[in-house]
């Protein structure tokens, strides 16, 4: 921590009305009529916070802006040595859909506080510092999400990317493009060993333990594993007032009896384990025809891989004994897997000092929420700072958390900063 001053005077530069300001002219980007924000991966809404974030960085806070090919935005503000590592921060601008103000928003507008008290008490670190908007952390119209950072750890396949459309029959080439990104280069934007020094977001919890304790501060140990599988179920088509049941092959039936059939399974795994359908495309989608298709993604979260795994198979199994019943096709396949991440120690340290220094509330917690930050820490220390928001509640247009609990995740991330660089 800085010698020179004390945490009254650090504290003064943060204000919390230009941050209540902040959040608000980024709200209207894709407001919705109920409150919320959809603010989606690609879209024109996600162009506008992208350019509003870029001129942000250029002419309030005098960072060099680069976006690379992933559409990864980075603002980097010089160190007194150009050769030492990146000390790196930030987080998502892009929402679900109808999602509310402040997940990812947070993370990306505190770490704009914390330039701009740096800039403001003339602190130079040591180390360069990057501020970073991933590009489409939230799943994307493509099914893909935490793109941006799997992509910058070397997670993504080209020419399996180079596939995809969209319902829309957009390319995932396209839509990269549209942010200024290309699907080509992603291999130059992958980071290379030793490259970041660490990575700190700061994200609102999505869990009510800080609100309901009235705690500060988490300090983030680690984050979930997230599984998901895309499945296909393929039945037939047939007119619905002349096809009788028993000579049916009704795809959206047998996909109701595997979404159950993972409900049952994740139940009987003790709290250790979450399973969920939430994204369910049925065609043709019609009143008076009979499914013939339907595509779903299944997704199961545990900080534990065997109660993962065991839900997993017994939706294989759910499937195998629907095709057997039903005459049904079915074809799953894996699309994402992270396992359980554990934050760094050192980084952890940081911020608890950090926390002492500003005379914040804090307490250790995981996070069974999906982060770019669980990525990161593939390739260098990381850690979270998670601020309270209210009832836990998160992807939903009353998410709120109170601007003052930005400025203060912004004064831990701010004093963690320092740390790391003198350590
Ligand atoms: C991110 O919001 C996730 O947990 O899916
Ligand atoms: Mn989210
Ligand atoms: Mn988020």
């Amino acid at each position: 921590m800085n010698k020179r001053l004390n945490p009254e005077q650090i504290k003064a530069c943060f204000d919390v009305n230009r941050m209540a300001h902040l959040i608000e002219e980024f709200s209207e980007i894709g407001a919705d009529p109920n409150g919320g924000v959809t603010r989606l991966a690609f879209s024109r809404e996600d162009l506008k916070a992208r350019n509003k974030i870029i001129d942000i960085f250029e002419k309030k806070l005098q960072l060099k802006v680069r976006t690379d090919a992933l559409g990864n935005i980075f603002g980097r503000r010089e160190g007194e040595k150009e050769d030492l590592p990146v000390l790196m921060t930030g987080s998502h601008l892009d929402s679900v859909r109808n999602g509310g103000k402040f997940d990812g928003s947070a993370g990306v507008l505190g770490a704009v506080e914390v330039v701009r008290v740096l800039n403001k008490l003339e602190i130079r670190t040591k180390h360069p510092l990057e501020l970073v908007v991933t590009c489409s952390e939230e799943p994307n119209s493509f099914g893909i999400s935490t793109f941006g950072s799997r992509g910058m750890v070397a997670k993504l396949t080209r020419d399996d990317l180079k596939k995809l459309k969209d319902e829309d029959g957009r390319s995932f080439q396209e839509a990269l493009a549209f942010v200024g990104a290309n699907l080509d280069e992603i291999d130059q934007a992958v980071l290379k060993p030793g490259e970041i020094a660490a990575f700190v977001e700061i994200h609102i919890e999505q869990m009510p333990n800080l609100y309901e304790k009235d705690i500060d501060i988490g300090i983030v140990d680690g984050i979930t594993g997230i599984c998901r599988k895309n499945i296909k179920i393929r039945g037939e088509a047939s007119h619905c007032g002349t096809t009788p049941m028993s000579k049916r092959k009704d795809a959206l039936c047998a996909a109701s009896e595997i979404v159950l059939a993972l409900e049952t399974a994740a139940k009987e795994q003790n709290g250790k384990a979450l399973a969920t359908v939430g994204h369910v495309m049925v065609f043709p989608n019609a009143i008076n025809i009979t499914p013939s298709l339907v595509d779903m993604i299944a997704e199961i979260r545990s900080f534990y891989p065997d109660y993962s795994k065991a839900i997993s198979d017994r939706l294989d199994e759910a499937a195998e004994e629907t095709i057997k019943r039903r005459g049904v096709g079915i074809q799953t396949e894996v699309n994402y897997d992270t396992k359980p991440v554990h934050f760094s120690g050192h980084v952890k340290e940081a911020l608890r000092k950090s926390c002492q220094f500003f005379g914040l509330s804090h307490m250790g917690l995981y996070s069974m929420a999906g982060h770019d930050a669980a990525h990161m820490a593939e390739v260098t220390q990381a850690g979270m700072i998670f601020i309270p928001c209210r009832d836990g509640i998160s992807h939903r247009p009353d998410e709120w958390t109170e601007p003052s609990s930005i400025i203060k995740g912004a004064q831990v991330l701010l004093g963690a900063l320092l740390l790391l660089d003198s350590s």
